[in-house]
């Protein structure tokens, strides 16, 4: 069904047309399996099968709440879910949390190899500035301000440097604030700057760009302590990875800090707090509010 369908009047609506968007922008940009090094290609792409695409899908939904046209949109929101593969690759290594399981399929490294899993990971980042490179649907301004926010996201002050200190992290009770500090890096850098990209796509006044922060901050944060809830309440078969993994790694995880009660209402908070500054950024926040939604009812 097609974006602009008489009958598609809800973001909720939308939101298979926007995955149909994002698999032909991933399909189109990386190389067929048939191709040399068949092996290294075929696994690029089942590195990007399955999953949620909840990142491409808040792109989207702050494009779409500040009226910015989806072919503006596809590139980013196939860029950060690029970057978020790579790191999902990158975190299953056995150097790393030691994986099988990823979206209720054997890891890359498991399926392939681990030099394969290394790869996989430096390719799929590469991938993504290609993609934001390559579109025209964007101004050469735009699209230096889009891969100057996604590396800075991506990097040893964003998502790398919070896997960094996850690492580290091992075996240790950290503070509140290291711990949210911690979240903020490893996961909230990438669900952040998802609106960041829709707000440079839209070439949004500061207020508004203040507005997203404050949404994509507290849906990075929850993201993460609901992560952490689920490892220990869900069950492998539900969330297609393995559960309890967090408390055999000896994590530092909000559950762990905080049980499992408190950990929760915090989420809660947080969600609640991300509804009020969506409806801050436009009263016709419908996208924003129904992610909200979405993300907090997830089983997996
Ligand atoms: C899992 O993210 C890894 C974290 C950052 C906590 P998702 O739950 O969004 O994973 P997929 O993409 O749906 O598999
Ligand atoms: C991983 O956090 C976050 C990144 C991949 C950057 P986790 O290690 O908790 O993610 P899962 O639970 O394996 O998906
Ligand atoms: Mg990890
Ligand atoms: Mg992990
Ligand atoms: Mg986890």
């Amino acid at each position: 069904m097609s974006l602009t369908s008489p009958e598609v009047s809800t973001f909720a609506e939308r939101v298979p047309a926007y995955l149909q968007r994002l698999e032909r922008t991933t399909d189109a940009l990386l190389p067929a399996a048939s191709t040399d090094p068949e092996r290294l290609h075929e696994a690029m792409r089942y590195a990007c099968e399955g999953g949620k695409h909840l990142r491409a899908l808040m792109v989207y939904a702050a494009g779409e709440t500040l009226g910015v046209p989806a072919e503006k949109l596809d590139a980013a929101a196939c860029a950060v879910e690029l970057i978020h593969a790579y790191s999902l690759v990158h975190d299953d290594l056995p150097a790393m949390d030691n994986d099988d399981l990823r979206r209720g399929r054997p890891t890359v490294h498991k399926a392939y190899d681990e030099a394969v899993g290394i790869l996989v990971g430096d390719t799929l980042q590469t991938s993504a500035f290609e993609v934001l490179a390559n579109t025209a649907a964007l101004d050469a301004d735009q699209k230096v301000r889009m891969i100057r926010a996604l590396a800075h996201a991506s990097g040893s002050l964003g998502m790398v440097g919070g896997q960094a200190v996850d690492m580290a992290s091992e075996n240790k009770t950290l503070t509140l604030a290291q711990l949210e500090s911690l979240h903020a890096r490893k996961t909230g850098a990438l669900i952040l700057v998802t609106c960041q990209l829709a707000g440079i796509a839209a070439n949004a006044s500061d207020v508004t760009e203040q507005a997203l922060e404050r949404y994509g901050k507290r849906i990075g944060l929850a993201f993460q302590i609901q992560d952490d809830v689920l490892d220990q309440i869900a069950d492998t078969a539900t969330l297609g990875k393995t559960a309890g993994k967090d408390l055999a790694q000896h994590k530092s995880t909000f559950p762990s800090l905080l049980g499992l009660e408190q950990a929760r209402q915090r989420a809660d908070a947080l969600f609640d707090e991300a509804r009020d500054a969506a409806r801050s950024i436009s009263h016709q926040a419908d996208p924003l509010l129904w992610l909200a939604d979405f993300i907090q009812q997830r089983d997996h």
